[in-house]
C-alpha cells in the first residue's frame, strides 16, 4: 500500500510515521524543503517525544522517505492524506487557500481508484462543496465513482501524538458509503485506533467542531463560576474538586486564558456558518467573549489587589499557548501584553523555549525573573520549567506580586515569601 500524507507538520508527521510502521509505503509530502531533508536524512524536524525514533525506524526500513513534489507523489499513491494548516479570515472563518494548493496538487496526480482523506479542521460542508470540486477539477475525475473521499478529523494533540493516536477512536465520514467505508477500513488497517464511522463527511467535521464548541463552553463556565469564587472569597478549585466527584459533573480548569490555533478559532466555523443559516450559537459566542476577557479581567485584578500598574514593571513568564510546546499562536501572551500596556506597565517576557531574538521578534522585551529587575510576575504558560521558582530570591529582587494564572504554584509558598499571591479562582 503507498500512503502519501501531504502536509508533514507536527500532526502530519507524526501520523506518517505511525501509518509507515503498519507497514504501508509512506511519502510525506511538503513545501517546505527544509523539512523534507530532514526526514531523507532520518532525522525529526520537530519536538515530538517518540517521533525522532519512529522517523529513523521507518526511513532505515525504507518505509518513509519525503518530498516537494506533492502531485508526483500522488501518482502512485492508493491513500492520500492531506493534513496541511488552514488559514483563517480577518473575522477568524476558515480561509480554503491552503487546502485548496494541496487538494490541487494531489488532484493533478490523483489515479482512478485511490482514497483521498482531509484530516484538517474545516467548517461543515467545506470538504464536499470546497475541496472535493477541487481534486476533481485538477484530476478530471470523479468522487464516488472514480476515486474516494473521506473526512476524518485529526483529533489528537501535538505533544501526545503517538500516545493518543491508537487510543482516540477514528471519526470518519464519506462522500458516500462506499467512500466512508473505505476510509473506515484503510484507518483500522493502519492506525491501530476504533473507528467510528459517521457515515458522511459532514458529521465528521461537526464531531470535531462539536468537541471545540463544548470545551471552549466549559472553560469559559469554569471562567466564570472562577470569577464568582474570587467574588466570595471561595476557592474554585476545591468546589471543583469535590463538585467534580458525583460522578456527573465535569467542571473544568479556569485560566488566564484560551490560546493556539483550535479552541479559540474552530468554534468561528460553526458561530459564522450559524450567522448565515439563522441559527445563532449563543452559548458558542458568549464562551468566546468570556474566555477572550480572561486575560483584560485578570490584569484588572492584579491592579486592584496590588497596584496601579502604571510604570511598573510586569514580566510574564511563557510565550507558548500550551506548556511545554513551542507554538504561540492566538497566545494569551499578546492580550495580556496589550492590557498591562494599556495601563502604562513595563512588559518583559521569558520562554525556555524561545531565543531572546524571537521573543523580540514576538514583540516582547525578554528578561529573567530572579535576575532582572521588576515588580510583579504573571504566569502564563505552565512549562515544567516555571514550576518550581524560588519564590524567596524573587522577593529579595524586589518581586512584590504574582499573578497565577495558570494554577501552578501553592499559595502558601508563594505568600510566605512575602509575595502577594493572586491566583485564578481563588479569593483574595
Ligand atoms: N497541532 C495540533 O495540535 C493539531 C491538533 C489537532 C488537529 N490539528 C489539525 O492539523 C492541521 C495541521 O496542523 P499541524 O500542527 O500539523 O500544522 P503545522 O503548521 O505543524 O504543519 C503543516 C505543514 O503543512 C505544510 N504545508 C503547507 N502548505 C502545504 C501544501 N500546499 N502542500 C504540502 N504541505 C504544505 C507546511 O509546510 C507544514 O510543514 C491543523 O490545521 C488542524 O486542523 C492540529
Amino acid at each position: 500500500m503507498n500512503v502519501i500524507v501531504v502536509g508533514a507538520g507536527r500532526m502530519g508527521l507524526p501520523l506518517a510515521c505511525a501509518i509507515a510502521e503498519s507497514g504501508a509505503l509512506v511519502t510525506a509530502c511538503d513545501v517546505d524543503p527544509a523539512i523534507v531533508d530532514a526526514i531523507n536524512a532520518g532525522t525529526s524536524p520537530y519536538d515530538e517525544p517518540g517521533l525522532d525514533a519512529y522517523i529513523a525506524r521507518n526511513h532505515a526500513a525504507g518505509r518513509l522517505t519525503a518530498t516537494t513534489d506533492t502531485t508526483g507523489a500522488a501518482r502512485d499513491a492508493d491513500v492520500v492524506i492531506i493534513i496541511v494548516p488552514a488559514h483563517l479570515t480577518p473575522d477568524r472563518d476558515i480561509d480554503y487557500g491552503i487546502l485548496r494548493a494541496a487538494s490541487e496538487a494531489v488532484g493533478r496526480g490523483l489515479r482512478r481508484g485511490a482514497l483521498v482523506s482531509w484530516e484538517t479542521t474545516v467548517a461543515v460542508g467545506g470538504t464536499r462543496r470546497v475541496l472535493i470540486p477541487v481534486v476533481e477539477q485538477a484530476s478530471g475525475l470523479c468522487a464516488g465513482r472514480d476515486f474516494f473521499a473521506c473526512f476524518s478529523p485529526e483529533r489528537v494533540k501535538a505533544r501526545f501524538v503517538f500516545e493518543k493516536l491508537r487510543e482516540t477512536p477514528k471519526v470518519v465520514g464519506g462522500y458516500d458509503a462506499a467512500s466512508a467505508e473505505a476510509g473506515a477500513a484503510f484507518y483500522a488497517q493502519h492506525l491501530g485506533a476504533r473507528v467510528i464511522n459517521v457515515d458522511t463527511l459532514e458529521a465528521a467535521e461537526l464531531v470535531k467542531l462539536s468537541g471545540m464548541i463544548y470545551r471552549d463552553v466549559n472553560i469559559a463556565l469554569a471562567n466564570e463560576l472562577a470569577a464568582y469564587c474570587e467574588a466570595v472569597g471561595e476557592d474554585y478549585w476545591r468546589i471543583a474538586e469535590a463538585s467534580n466527584d458525583d460522578d456527573e459533573t465535569r467542571l473544568l480548569f479556569p485560566g488566564i486564558g484560551v490560546g493556539g490555533h483550535c479552541t479559540p478559532v474552530y468554534p468561528y466555523f460553526i458561530i459564522r456558518d450559524g450567522e448565515r443559516r439563522g441559527v445563532m450559537q449563543h452559548l458558542a459566542i458568549a464562551a468566546r467573549a468570556i474566555n477572550d476577557n480572561q486575560p483584560e479581567r485578570n490584569v484588572e485584578r492584579l491592579a486592584r489587589a496590588w497596584a496601579p500598574l502604571h510604570g511598573r514593571r510586569v514580566h510574564i513568564l511563557g510565550l507558548s499557548f500550551r506548556p511545554d510546546v513551542k507554538v504561540d499562536i492566538f497566545s494569551t501572551a499578546y492580550p495580556l501584553s496589550t492590557a498591562l500596556r494599556a495601563r502604562d506597565a513595563i512588559v518583559t517576557l521569558e520562554d525556555p523555549w524561545y531565543s531572546d531574538e524571537e521573543i523580540r521578534a514576538a514583540g516582547f522585551e525578554p528578561a529573567c525573573a530572579g535576575r532582572d529587575p521588576m515588580d510583579a510576575v504573571i504566569l502564563n504558560t505552565a512549562h515544567g520549567a516555571f514550576r518550581n521558582p524560588d519564590f524567596a530570591q524573587w522577593r529579595a529582587r524586589g518581586i512584590a506580586a504574582v499573578l497565577d494564572g495558570r494554577n501552578g504554584w501553592d499559595r502558601e509558598a508563594v505568600e510566605r515569601a512575602g509575595l502577594l499571591y493572586l491566583g485564578v479562582g481563588r479569593g483574595v
